[in-house]
């Protein structure tokens, strides 16, 4: 199914709060570096038009967001809706994901990374260009805080199985899955994202599953004590 287009935001609408290039950011990633404040951080890979992350932050204030969205058109219309709702607590970051995951941002520093309709990659040779891969998945398990969460939503079946299965075998210290309820739409334009408005425009069915790491500290004790 094509992307519908977005269109480019007005040159006289201040995008600098809201918007980041992988250049433009701090060499680590915490809430202190981004925001200037100690507030949980959470984590979006693939925030595509940014209606997950804009509405979290108003819904969330005491709490700072960070889309990252490879496509720099979608990250610029991220932060433009960011911009013009007058959020302070999230920014849109255009880039990819992966490395900043990979080397920028604390252990157990995340209350939680979502991931909402990540590109399926249907043919078996792109496979390994999911965002939900072996890699990924022992860095959300390392970068989640005690109680962190990992909310993972496809319409994709096999895509879903395959990822739990994964995760299973590769971080077991994320626990067991737990499905996740579609939130009640109290009309016909409530979705979360636009791709659940998609899925629910066209009736197809979304697998949703979260994660969540133990609260007490035992995760890391063990590990001191092996
Ligand atoms: C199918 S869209 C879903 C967008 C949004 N989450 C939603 O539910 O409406 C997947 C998004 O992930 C982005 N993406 C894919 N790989 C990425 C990566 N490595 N880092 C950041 N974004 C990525 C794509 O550009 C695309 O916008």
């Amino acid at each position: 199914m094509p992307r519908s287009p977005v269109k480019r935001p007005p040159a006289d609408l201040d995008l600098s709060r809201a918007l980041r290039t992988v250049e433009q950011l701090p060499e680590t990633l915490t809430s202190q570096s981004l925001f200037g404040n100690d507030h949980p951080l959470e984590i979006e890979i693939g925030s595509g038009k940014g209606l997950f992350l804009s509405r979290e932050a108003l819904e969330h204030p005491e709490t700072n967001f960070v889309g990252v969205e490879i496509m720099a058109k979608y990250a610029r219309h991220t932060a433009a809706r960011l911009a013009r709702a007058g959020v302070g607590n999230a920014i849109a970051i255009s880039g990819n994901a992966e490395p900043l995951l990979e080397k920028r941002i604390p252990a157990g520093s995340l209350q939680a990374v979502h991931i909402y309709f990540p590109d399926p990659w249907w043919k078996k040779r792109h496979r390994r260009r999911r965002v939900v891969n072996e890699t990924s998945i022992r860095n959300i398990a390392r970068l989640l805080a005690p109680g962190g969460r990992f909310h993972f939503w496809t319409d994709v079946l096999e895509y879903f199985e395959q990822a739990v299965e994964m995760i299973a075998v590769t971080a077991p210290e994320l626990g067991v899955p737990i499905p996740e309820e579609e939130i009640e739409a109290s009309h016909d334009l409530d979705y979360r994202t636009h791709f659940e408005r998609r899925s629910r425009k066209h009736q197809i069915p979304v697998y949703r599953v979260r994660y969540q790491t133990r609260s007490d500290a035992s995760r890391s004790c063990r590990r001191v004590a092996t």
